[in-house]
């Protein structure tokens, strides 16, 4: 690797190899997604707790203040939204040029293995991964997004987060999952886990992310489970625990539980 890459990749993941990465892009096809209407609002509250920022060029322009010294993955796919028919005929939606002039320390973009657009969303990654090295800037692929794809569980996502590795995918966000411990081993490169939609009960997203970096995920990239609770600084905090200091779920539950009073 190198080195641009290598020192863009350890602004993301900190000393301890580890990661919380605040996932907040979801606008690029849902919109103004509850909690998210006014982005500023709810993103800068919890800048200082997040390691790196998901997010689109758009809203980084716009709603982040440069003065943040917090790495960016920036949204590189696109191109449909939630009234579309299908989520997965995705383009890449952004330049190197554009990535290097917002300072992105990495890029990431969707892949939908399984669907009729695998080929293409696939296609894109490995372009985008050409590109990349190019600026010395990694890429982040996101598997199995979206409701068309069913059973999310390890065989799948073994499947589909390997190939993303083997196409040149330097980080891949996917699911938590029975056997989670299965994806990891069979991916060569550092795995985080997305929450997906909001659950009702914020002890469960700690359970979910205590797994998985029991069972080896590099940490998370979180977004509506973090800023759609009602204490988005205790979530985020309970997650940091566990990630970077290797917190018990039943400290990070209390840990939750005492900053949310
Ligand atoms: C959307 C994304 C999101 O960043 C991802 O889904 C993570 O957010 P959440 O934890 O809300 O699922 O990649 O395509």
């Amino acid at each position: 690797m190198d080195w641009g890459i290598k020192n863009r990749l350890q602004r993301i993941f900190k000393e301890d190899g580890k990661t919380v990465m605040l996932a907040v892009d979801h606008g690029y096809f849902l919109g103004p997604v509850s909690r998210m209407e006014e982005p500023r609002k709810t993103i800068e509250p919890l800048i200082t707790y997040a390691d790196s920022l998901m997010i689109t060029r758009g809203v980084l322009r716009n709603c982040i203040e440069p003065r943040f010294n917090i790495p960016v993955v920036l949204r590189a796919s696109g191109g449909n939204s939630i009234l579309g028919k299908d989520l997965s005929n995705e383009g890449i939606t952004l330049s190197f040029e554009d990535a290097v002039r917002l300072n992105a320390s990495a890029v990431a973009l969707s892949i939908y293995v399984g669907t009729d657009h695998e080929h293409q969303t696939l296609v894109n990654l490995s372009k985008l991964v050409d590109e990349g090295q190019k600026y010395g800037i990694p890429v982040l692929a996101v598997t199995a997004v979206g409701k068309e794809l069913g059973k999310r569980d390890a065989h799948y996502l073994s499947l589909s987060s390997r190939i993303a590795a083997e196409l040149g995918a330097h980080i891949v966000k996917t699911y938590f999952c029975e056997n989670f411990q299965e994806v990891v081993k069979s991916c060569p490169v550092p795995v985080v886990i997305a929450g997906g939609p909001k659950l009702k009960n914020e002890l469960d997203v700690l359970r979910i992310a205590y797994e998985a970096v029991s069972q080896g995920a590099k940490g998370v990239d979180m977004g509506r489970n973090i800023w759609q609770s009602r204490w988005p600084v205790a979530v985020i905090s309970a997650i940091r625990s566990i990630v970077h200091e290797n917190a018990s779920y039943k400290k990070a539950c209390n840990m939750f539980n005492d900053l949310r009073k």
